[in-house]
């Protein structure tokens, strides 16, 4: 072992730093359309009773084994483990969360890359760089490599600071700023004319698409990639917390961020979208439904900002800034997962690790940018609806039924010291135990 751990030094450290990974484009791009597409509030009911019913529980048990084991995944798992099988199975799972994140945080960079090209497009325009902002705008193969080299830059700059100078640091600036941009936009974006419509679209729920099963397997998708679950972020985080720290609280406090940013998200997208409509820019599909995914951000929301005249500049540039800080707060979690890894697991020094993990990752992204159509899919696919959730059962697995109960029960009372009569301690170990794991896999299998 080399150097000693890194550690959070304040409860607003940690919440910054565990709701900057799950605030990202999950929570802005990916919930709105979600629930633009499923039936509005009736989507936003039932991912949050699955955000806190099913993802919670989940965020819960990697905090809680982080915590104990102050360790990477692989460590981590394998501290709670008890026989021979498990202990192969904890390696298994550990890796596994290693590899997922990595290859999210491929396509991820892609996507951020998109965002901070999107960002400094009206930077470019303000001091008349035409030609400059024209090809920051379209979608080129050496645009693409060169902003994935740019973000993942930063990414690795960002870890190579280690958790209180590097993660800690930068999320406590950066998170804030974001509430403020988003809270200012929904504010101007409202103001305009279409607005209100949106508003409906989003607020107004159409129940009758509630029973849908397509509705249930998006929210929880949406609920597992959001809170950053399954692929051990969550548990390395959780190994920076203190131990005099109250775990219950405050991983509701980062559930409850998540899903109130991704709620305001909406109330920001969907009026932008039909204020868009009224504009006369095109904002739904071949099929009928609203444009979602990529198309959604890199042409329907530029196409908007283009139509607001000279105002559209600052918009666009509040826009991108904030898909830039909510895209670097989340990949920086990403990263911290193999890097931490290759610290204590094999002695490695923070920043060589950064550099050489960062640089592998960089090099998976720019494959996938050579080969988008044939890759780009396949990887969201592979990584997010079939590892994540099956990560997260394993997480869930591990708690309910690998470590001792009495074990965990010691480790929440630490920083808790009433945990065993409190409401948490009444229904988690159950939820976690048989309602968790039952519910993701009959949602997986739909
Ligand atoms: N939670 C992030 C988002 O909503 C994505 C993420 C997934 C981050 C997995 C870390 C690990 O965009």
């Amino acid at each position: 072992m080399s150097a000693p751990r890194g550690e959070f030094t304040s409860r607003f450290g940690f919440l910054m730093a565990a709701s900057g990974s799950a605030v990202g484009l999950g929570n802005i791009w990916g919930f709105p359309t979600n629930a633009a597409s499923n039936g509005g509030a009736a989507f936003l009911f039932t991912y949050l009773i699955l955000a806190f019913a099913l993802a919670y529980p989940a965020l819960m048990a990697e905090l809680i084994i982080g915590r104990h084991a102050r360790a990477n995944a692989v460590t981590a798992l394998k501290s709670i483990s008890s026989g021979r099988g498990s202990t192969m199975l904890a390696v298994f799972i550990g890796f596994s969360g290693i590899i997922t994140v990595s290859l999210i945080l491929s396509f991820y960079a892609i996507v951020s890359g998109w965002m901070m090209a999107f960002f400094l497009d009206p930077i470019a325009r303000l001091i008349g760089l035409d030609g400059f902002s024209q090809w920051l705008t379209e979608d080129a193969v050496l645009r693409n490599s060169i902003f994935v080299v740019l973000f993942m830059m930063l990414t690795v700059v960002i870890i190579s600071a280690g958790v209180k100078d590097g993660i800690e640091k930068w999320a406590s600036r950066l998170m804030p700023s974001l509430v403020i941009i988003l809270v200012l936009l929904i504010i101007y974006v409202l103001t305009l004319p279409g607005a209100m419509d949106g508003l409906r679209a989003y607020l107004v729920p159409d129940f009758s698409r509630i029973a849908d099963p397509g509705l249930l397997v998006d929210a929880m998708g949406q609920a597992f990639f959001s809170l950053s679950l399954g692929v051990g972020t969550m548990l390395i985080y959780g190994s920076y917390i203190g131990k005099d720290e109250n775990l219950p609280t405050v991983g509701s406090l980062v559930a409850l961020l998540d899903v109130g940013i991704a709620v305001l998200a909406g109330m920001l997208i969907l009026p932008a979208m039909y204020v868009a409509l009224g504009n006369g820019v095109e904002i739904y599909d071949a099929a009928g439904g609203l444009i979602a995914g990529p198309r959604l951000i890199v042409s329907v929301l530029p196409a908007l900002f283009n139509t607001m005249g000279f105002m559209g500049i600052f918009v666009a540039l509040a826009f991108f800034s904030l898909m830039t800080i909510a895209s670097l707060t989340s990949s920086i979690s990403m990263l911290e997962v193999p890097v931490a890894y290759g610290v204590e697991y094999h002695g490695t020094e923070r920043r060589t690790a950064a550099a050489v993990i960062g640089a592998a990752i960089t090099l998976i992204a720019l494959i996938i940018v050579f080969n988008f159509d044939l890759l780009f899919d396949l990887v969201v696919t592979y990584t997010t609806e079939k590892s994540q959730p099956l990560l997260g059962f394993a997480f869930c697995i591990f708690v309910g039924w690998i470590w001792s109960r009495n074990d965990i029960l010691a480790e929440i009372k630490q920083g808790c010291s009433g945990a065993e009569s409190g409401l948490f301690w009444r229904i988690w170990p159950f939820y976690v135990k048989f309602i968790c794991p039952v519910a993701i896999l009959v949602v997986y299998f739909q």
